[in-house]
């Protein structure tokens, strides 16, 4: 409910994750309700700043991605659950910056919705609870929802037919078990594949999608485990088997659906050679060509110069794990 006289308008600063049990596949696309559980880190080297300025005198919503404009379709699908919340339908300005590649399989849209809903929470005066945040930001973005937490997140799949229980959660805060993670962007350009419509070709024709579904909940059991105990060696066993799995459905889909270019290749086997060598790290890859490298903070510099080092990485980008989206100051 709005309270008092609310501000009319706020700025939200959120970071991407990066899933190390991979969310694919929604059991309601309606609801955007995932199909399966899943695990991340929050990272604290990129961001999305996104600012909601609420005003009677809009006709419609209007949003700007990095000084550009862009479709507003989904950014207002996911602002009406906020305004119908809020009792009222005025239109928003939404100005969006991204300090990283958009679109390129660096979590942009995980990063960009939970920034919008806890922006929007803000200058519409709801005051909702950090789960209530997180299931809007669902609405968004599948993977949003984990955004909303820093350090490791599990998100929920839920069983309720609402979606009410499909929400993300704090595991363990960034600071509780530093990892270093080492992005090695091998393309710019934007996916040509988006993710909901690679789920969706994937469940109707990969003959792998139920035993993805079967065996993620024993995954993230395993995952959580190892977090727990912070186990490095059990954590990048079941990460890049989780990854593998992923792009392994897409591999057998009709027609197939492959992310990944030979750079990307490259970097995964220089991860494996690195980590049969002794150096603590593993990789993942999400709906894109980027590698991900996630190790020790010790490993940071080691595995940034072998991964600049291959032909083919156009950048390195190296970060920590970092804080949950929160309102900041209007610049
Ligand atoms: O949140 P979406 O709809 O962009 O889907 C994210 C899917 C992956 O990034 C490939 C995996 C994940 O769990 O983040």
């Amino acid at each position: 409910m709005m309270t008092g006289n609310p501000p009319r308008q706020a700025t939200a600063v959120a970071q991407p994750n990066i899933a190390l049990v991979k969310y694919w596949g929604k059991r309601n696309e309606k609801l955007n309700l995932p199909a399966v559980s899943s695990l991340s880190i929050t990272l604290d080297a990129l961001h999305t700043r996104t600012r909601v300025g609420f005003d009677e005198a809009f006709e419609t919503d209007s949003f700007l991605l990095n000084g550009s404009p862009a479709d507003a379709t989904r950014v207002t699908a996911c602002l009406d659950h906020l305004r119908a919340l809020a009792g009222t339908d005025v239109r928003a300005a939404i100005v969006t910056e991204n300090d990283y590649p958009t679109a390129a399989g660096l979590a942009s849209s995980a990063a960009g919705f939970a920034a919008l809903v806890v922006a929007a929470d803000a200058a519409l005066g709801l005051g909702l609870l950090p789960r209530a945040l997180s299931l809007y930001a669902r609405r968004g973005s599948g993977s949003a929802a984990r955004s909303i937490f820093g350090g490791f997140v599990e998100m929920a799949r839920g069983e309720r037919e609402d979606g009410n229980d499909a929400v993300a959660r704090a595991l363990l805060d960034a600071h509780a078990w530093p990892l270093g993670v080492v992005i090695a962007v091998t393309s710019t350009s934007a996916k040509p594949v988006g993710s909901t419509e690679g789920m969706r070709a994937t469940a109707a024709s990969s003959p792998f999608y139920a035993a993805w579904v079967d065996s993620a909940r024993a995954d993230l059991t395993q995952a959580r485990r190892a977090i727990m105990a912070r186990d490095f060696g059990g954590l990048a066993a079941i990460s890049e088997h989780s990854c593998l799995k992923m792009h392994g459905l897409g591999f057998a889909a009709r027609p197939p659906l492959i992310y990944w270019n030979e750079t990307t290749m490259a970097c995964l086997h220089a991860v494996r050679e690195l980590r049969a060598g002794g150096t603590p790290v593993f990789y993942t890859i999400d709906a894109g060509p980027q590698v991900k490298a996630v190790c020790l903070p010790e490993a940071i510099e080691d595995v940034a110069a072998t991964l600049s080092g291959i032909s083919g990485v156009l950048q390195v980008i190296t970060s920590g794990l970092g804080a949950g989206a929160r309102v900041v100051e209007d610049l």
